[in-house]
């Protein structure tokens, strides 16, 4: 059977990545790359990958695709690591769409490691430093035209590979295809996760049903290798039609299921960009399989922003849960002009997630502090005729009824009347404005790198990713009715060393 493939193996990519010192130099030399974030060397970047922490190091994957930057494709995954989160080792691309099994595109995934602890510390075993890859390997059949790629033409094949070295992730071996799969279910099963709990492993992967309805399918084993399809996940009425990336954990003693639904319309403030992402809490009764969404009747979006998809959690050393988002969106109404100079694409800061009263929380991991230059204090009314565009600002501003925040050019944040407001409208390449309405606002800490914001308010309650491509012309500067204390800090870059 004929498929699609670009059949693109490491030789391939490393013949091409010899002949292309051209075309890398001029993407570094583009004034849009980042300072702080995670961008693709050239081409496509989207969703993280395989985050997973063993002997004290971080390893971060994403989906990658060097040779086209206006879209996905036939991804590989991109490998880099970091023991700080502020000086990372870029390796080159760990995984490719070079089998029968992924050849239209080694797609998204996750990594799992034991974490069996006994009194005299880790317990020496079998598993120990061995590294567990789960990701789905996209296959799309060219022998006829009448395939929709949705019901038909296409395999989602969950693949498993097991290592202690995470630059050589061994061995494919397919442990679901479309055959294992419930009946009223279509091609698209994509984005394996697993979970630990009670000496079984589960396996969330998201979903499409034939009719179009979005959900979370979960599979168990006892032994990473046979998966059986126990039960699924979903709303009981309809929202969207597929669920992607599915993220299921526990997060400060409560399980927790992040997931990216397509195909939501927009409510109000509510699901404003092209595809969502939300979270749930659920109730599980895990000798039941049984898991069911806690819903208030309108699933709670991670981000409020134009440029947020697709986050991957994972537990540190340290116990931390730290998550990873793509600073992007599938199918989006806006663009981003780096695409014709070469690339596009970032994933956001690493952020520590916590769960306060019933709200998912993300800051910045603490190691981002490490960036930071030394603190200027704004004086409210004061402007700053030259922040630049990498800094950090906090703002305090409890009790505020009304905020206005300069950014830069055509970009500010507004809080009046309950509602903060993100308004790009100035120069946002087709993004205008995002709101949420809050409570309260107690606190803004922005990230601001050359071309990517990262707004949390509130400690961190209400989150506004976002891509800008505008220039830091206009004077930093704000304005309340409360005496607000604004401090800066200059951000340095992060450092990014290279295998080759
Ligand atoms: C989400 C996603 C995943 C898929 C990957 C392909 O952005 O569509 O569902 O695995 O991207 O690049």
């Amino acid at each position: 059977m004929n498929t699609f493939s670009t059949q693109i193996d490491r030789a391939a990519y490393e013949a091409w990545r010899e002949n292309s010192a051209e075309e890398r130099a001029r993407v570094a030399a583009d004034p849009d790359r980042l300072a702080f974030h995670i961008q693709p060397e050239v081409g496509w970047l989207n969703d993280p990958n395989g985050l997973v922490q063993v002997n004290g190091i971080y390893h971060i994957y994403h989906q990658y695709n060097p040779f086209d930057a206006a879209r996905g494709g036939a991804t590989m995954w991109n490998h880099l690591s970091t023991q700080d989160f502020v000086h990372y080792r870029d390796h080159s691309p760990a995984l490719f769409p070079d089998a029968a099994v992924d050849a239209s595109g080694a797609y998204s995934g996750s990594a799992f490691v034991e974490r069996e602890s006994c009194a005299g510390g880790a317990r020496e075993s079998a598993e120990s430093g061995r590294i567990h890859y789960f990701y789905t390997g996209n296959v799309k059949h060219t022998d006829r035209d009448d395939y929709d790629y949705v019901l038909t033409g296409r395999e989602a094949n969950q693949i498993h590979l097991v290592t202690n070295d995470p630059c050589e992730l061994g061995e494919k071996r397919v442990l679901l295809t479309n055959a294992d799969y419930p009946a009223d279910i279509s091609c698209h099963v994509r984005d394996p996760k697993v979970l630990k709990h009670d000496g079984t492993y589960y396996m969330v992967l998201g979903a499409r049903t034939r009719d179009d309805i979005g959900c979370v399918l979960v599979y168990t084993s006892r032994d990473l290798d046979h998966w059986t399809y126990t039960t699924r996940i979903t709303l009981p009425e309809r929202f969207g039609y597929m669920w992607e990336c599915p993220d299921l954990f526990f997060l400060d003693g409560e399980l927790v299921l992040v997931c990216c639904p397509q195909g939501v319309p927009a409510e109000g403030f509510d699901y404003q960009n092209a595809h969502q992402c939300v979270f749930f809490r659920v109730q599980a009764d895990f000798s039941k399989s049984s898991f069911e969404l806690v819903d208030d009747g309108r699933p709670r979006m991670l981000d409020h922003g134009f440029d947020f998809y697709a986050p991957q959690s994972f537990e540190d050393e340290q116990g931390r849960r730290i998550a990873f988002g793509w600073v992007g969106l599938p199918d989006p109404d806006y663009d981003n002009p780096t695409v014709p100079r070469g690339w596009q694409g970032a994933l956001t800061v690493p952020r520590e997630l916590h769960l306060r009263d019933d709200k998912l929380v993300q800051l910045p991991v603490a190691e981002m502090e490490d960036l930071r230059g030394d603190a200027h204090e704004l004086a409210c009314g004061e402007q700053m005729d030259e922040p630049g565009r990498v800094f950090e600002l906090l703002v305090s501003c409890g009790g505020a009824k009304e905020l206005k925040l300069n950014l830069r050019a055509g970009v500010k944040l507004t809080w009046l009347d309950g509602t903060l407001t993100f308004d790009m409208v100035g120069d946002g390449h087709g993004r205008t404005v995002r709101s949420a309405a809050l409570d309260r606002l107690d606190d803004l800490r922005i990230l601001s790198d050359t071309s990517v914001l990262e707004i949390f308010a509130n400690g961190g309650e209400t989150v506004f990713t976002a891509r800008t491509y505008s220039d830091a012309a206009s004077a930093l500067s704000c304005e309340s009715d409360v005496p607000a204390e604004v401090t800066y800090y200059q951000l340095a870059p992060i450092s990014m060393d290279r295998n080759n």
